[in-house]
């Protein structure tokens, strides 16, 4: 997968991935990014890249010509996503269809916003990483490339891993423990020193189901509706949980 990120800031980005999983993707060619300064492309003396807004106001406003000319300096194909907190927003489920692109373009905005041609004009899609406010673009580029790339077949060394992982199958992950057995009094579950793998199977899967009902009702509520009726198991297990809960 290749990935072109067009910022103001490319200090910002290079650090993150420089280490890691995203080092060893790079290494591998399994992941390819471009991080190009937009500042770069403009011609004026002061390399201006903001105005002030038509209508006045406060705060500045990212101009379309640079972010224009530095885009299509190097596009070639598939979406360019404009990363901004009014757009989608981002999941699991987003970074497993932007997994499947060959390319893609980010494009960090900055300042109090970006003129509205970009995103009309330039962008095929808009992402928000959370309802929040960041200083721009570049941290939640950093994290659709982390969770887009570690889906790329080949990225991360088990592929298991992102299958059985948190929100993969609409669940969180059950609890992990290693050893020691004992740490400062503090245990391990019996079932998972039993070797007895399909009981095993069976706590984990209890667990996740608890973890997800516990911390994130609305995820749970989702999961069920979407994986109606469910298994047998699943309804023994969540029958065993409400039991456990009075
Ligand atoms: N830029 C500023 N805040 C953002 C957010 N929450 N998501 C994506 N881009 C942003």
């Amino acid at each position: 997968m290749h990935i072109d990120i067009f910022t103001l800031f490319p200090a910002m980005v290079r650090g993150p991935l420089d280490e890691s999983i995203l080092r060893r993707a790079r290494d591998a060619g399994l992941l390819t990014v471009g991080i190009h300064d937009i500042r770069a492309v403009t011609t004026d003396r002061h390399h201006v890249c903001d105005d002030a807004p038509y209508g006045g106001g406060a705060g500045m406003v990212m101009k379309c010509e640079p972010v224009f000319a530095a885009v299509e300096s190097v596009y070639l194909e598939g979406p360019i996503i404009l990363l901004t907190p009014q757009g989608r927003l981002f999941s699991q489920s987003i970074a497993s269809e932007l997994s499947g692109q060959a390319h893609l373009t980010l494009i960090c905005g900055h300042y109090e916003g970006v003129d509205e041609r970009i995103r009309t004009q330039l962008a095929t899609d808009e992402i928000s990483i959370g309802d929040y406010v960041l200083t721009g673009g570049e941290l939640a580029a950093l994290v659709v490339v982390d969770a887009v790339a570690r889906l790329v077949p080949g990225v991360l060394h088990d592929a298991t891993s992102a299958l059985d992982e948190s929100h993969a199958g609409g669940l969180l992950e059950y609890p992990h423990y290693t050893r020691p057995p004992e740490f400062r009094g503090w245990g391990v579950p019996e079932t998972l020193l039993s070797g007895d793998h399909a009981k095993i199977a069976r706590w984990r899967r209890k667990e996740s189901l608890r973890r997800t009902r516990d911390r994130r009702p609305e995820l749970f509520a989702h999961w069920l509706a979407i994986n109606s009726p469910l298994s047998k198991q699943d309804q023994q297990l969540l029958r065993e949980l409400e039991r456990s809960d009075e």
